[in-house]
């Protein structure tokens, strides 16, 4: 049966690439799984508890013996000594970055597969570590600048006086950038984003931010990621970001364009127009920092006294959560890789998510892999579906005046001309027009189908008719009877049925 290691990470690591509980998803593949001594400790996860969930624990040599061996961060040289030919190892590799790590794993002979190098496709979300690990980051970037700031996020009225809610500027509404928003807008504070890319607006209101537009148009997004901005767009972004470093009291900072150093964003300037204890969070301080003076790694106080955090370690700093995300990935990439569960791993490579990760395949380098058409941003696409569309005009008060001329006309020719019953329906018909249209125009879109599926019982009153005829002496009449009462009794009773459904999709967590 083939052997999966977990490996201890580095000392300052505290993620682990399984938890007992990925161990049992990596267990019903058919493998055996082989913990080295302490690996789960710094994610609270124990040598016990792995043993519980179906894994042996072992001493570090032989998980590193693994035929198949999973791991958070990239192997020291040391660790690379430890891997025998013919070995997979999984794990973060940066293989862009670090093409050293590439040829010395080649040289090894073993097969490497990156973790980072998922592709951003819906088929491969569950694999997406940088994902997972950015939402997590994001979260811990506020709970970072909460720690450090000294002041309640909330605002409050209490006897001692009246408290302001913090105000917090997120820069980037990525995937670290939305989970920041959310995080500070749930603890309290007033949230303002910036982004390039204008389709995140939604997004950003919809986690309780408010978006700042930089009115300044920028090159569209085919992939989801932003383009690099243009100096104009530049300019009036740094007016924004002045603007509002002498307001909030928390800044985050998340931009990236993929392939770029991170954009400088606030400058040193800026910093020092904030308040003597304000807090900025700057998350790309790993690839050259959005934040001008900010250390990667390092927590920093300026002159002013503002306290700059350029932590790189922000999902290890939530280690028990980012190890239980991380080894769902993993597992699910080992899924991926073991088609019929039976403990046997292949790498397929017209599977672009298999190919996209492998960057090392028996000692023969693979990497870079054939580009792949990463997906539109689901939000941009409509926005540029939209944008070819004209925009409805509003009708003109003459038109307007010509229509409601034209519907009194028409009432009164029924009205004057038409045989006795008819005027009146035609009455009730037009005022029912005129009701319905402002009805479920001022209903959410969001209701539409509930509201479509309940007014389906209204057909109740075709059952009313149907049973009024089913009595008549003409068979004929009575079948089309019976068969308008079954008809209109699913119509009413499929019709709330569909409404629960939908109305339980609006209830939070089972309450009522
Ligand atoms: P993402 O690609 O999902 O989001 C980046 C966002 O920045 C995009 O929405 C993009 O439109 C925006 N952006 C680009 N140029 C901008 C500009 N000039 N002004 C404002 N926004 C701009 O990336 P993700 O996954 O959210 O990661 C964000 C950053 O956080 C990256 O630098 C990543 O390396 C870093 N990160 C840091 C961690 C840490 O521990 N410090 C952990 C995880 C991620």
């Amino acid at each position: 049966m083939t052997q999966i290691g977990i490996v201890q990470e580095g000392p300052d690591e505290a993620r682990v690439a399984a938890t007992p509980a990925t161990v049992q998803n990596l267990l019903r593949l058919g493998y055996q799984v082989a913990v080295e001594e302490g690996a789960g400790t710094r994610s609270s996860y124990s040598d016990e508890e792995y043993r519980r969930a179906g894994a042996t624990v072992v001493p570090r040599a032989d998980a590193w013996g693994s035929a198949v061996v999973l791991k958070v961060n990239p192997p020291t040289e040391a660790e690379i000594g430890l891997l025998s030919a013919g070995t997979t190892l999984v794990g973060l590799l940066s293989p862009a970055l670090r093409p050293d790590l590439v040829e010395a794993l080649a040289a090894r002979g073993v097969t490497a597969l990156a973790l980072d190098a998922v592709p951003r496709i819906s088929r491969a979300q569950s694999m997406d570590v940088l994902t997972s690990m950015a939402n997590i980051s994001g979260y811990r970037a506020v709970v970072e600048a909460a720690h450090e700031f000294g002041r309640f996020f909330t605002g409050q009225a209490t006897a001692a006086g009246n408290v302001p809610p913090a105000k917090v500027l997120v820069a980037g509404a990525g995937v670290a950038g939305l989970a920041a928003i959310g995080a500070a807008a749930r603890l309290g504070a007033i949230v303002r984003a910036t982004d390039p890319r204008a389709e995140v607006a939604d997004q950003v209101t919809s986690v309780g931010g408010v978006y700042l537009p930089v009115d300044v148009a920028v090159e569209k997004s085919t992939d989801g990621y932003a383009r690099a901005t243009s100096e104009d767009y530049n300019r009036r972004a740094a007016e924004i970001y002045t603007e509002q470093a002498a307001d909030v009291d928390i800044i985050i900072t998340t931009a990236l364009i993929p392939g770029r150093a991170a954009p400088r964003l606030i400058t040193a300037s800026d910093v020092a127009l904030m308040k003597p204890g304000s807090v900025i969070v700057d998350m790309a301080a790993g690839q050259g920092g959005n934040v001008e003076g900010s250390v990667a790694g390092e927590r920093t106080v300026t002159d002013n006294g503002v306290i700059i955090l350029g932590y790189t370690d922000l999902a290890s700093r939530l280690s028990a959560q980012a190890s239980q995300l991380y080894g769902t990935n993993v597992a699910n990439l080992v899924a991926l890789l073991t088609p019929n569960k039976d403990g046997a791993l292949t790498i397929d490579f017209d599977d672009v998510v298999q190919r996209s990760v492998t960057v090392v395949r028996d000692g023969e380098v693979t990497w870079p892999p054939p580009a792949v058409q990463v997906a539109v941003a689901p939000a941009s696409a409509p926005a540029a579906a939209a944008a070819e569309v004209p925009a409805k005009q509003p009708l003109s008060v003459g038109k307007k005046v010509g229509l409601i001329v034209a519907g009194i006309a028409a009432l009164f020719l029924v009205n004057v001309f038409a045989p006795a019953p008819l005027p009146q329906h035609f009455t009730v018909l037009m005022l029912s027009v005129v009701i319905g249209f402002y009805v479920i125009g001022k209903v959410h879109h969001a209701l539409h189908t509930p509201l479509m599926s309940v007014t389906n019982a209204i057909s109740g009153v075709i059952i009313v008719g149907a049973m009024l005829q089913i009595t008549d002496a003409n068979p004929v009449v009575q079948v089309i009877a019976a068969v308008a009462v079954l008809v209109a009794s699913i119509n009413i009773f499929g019709g709330f049925a569909v409404t629960r459904r939908m109305l339980s999709m609006f209830v939070k967590g089972g309450s009522k």
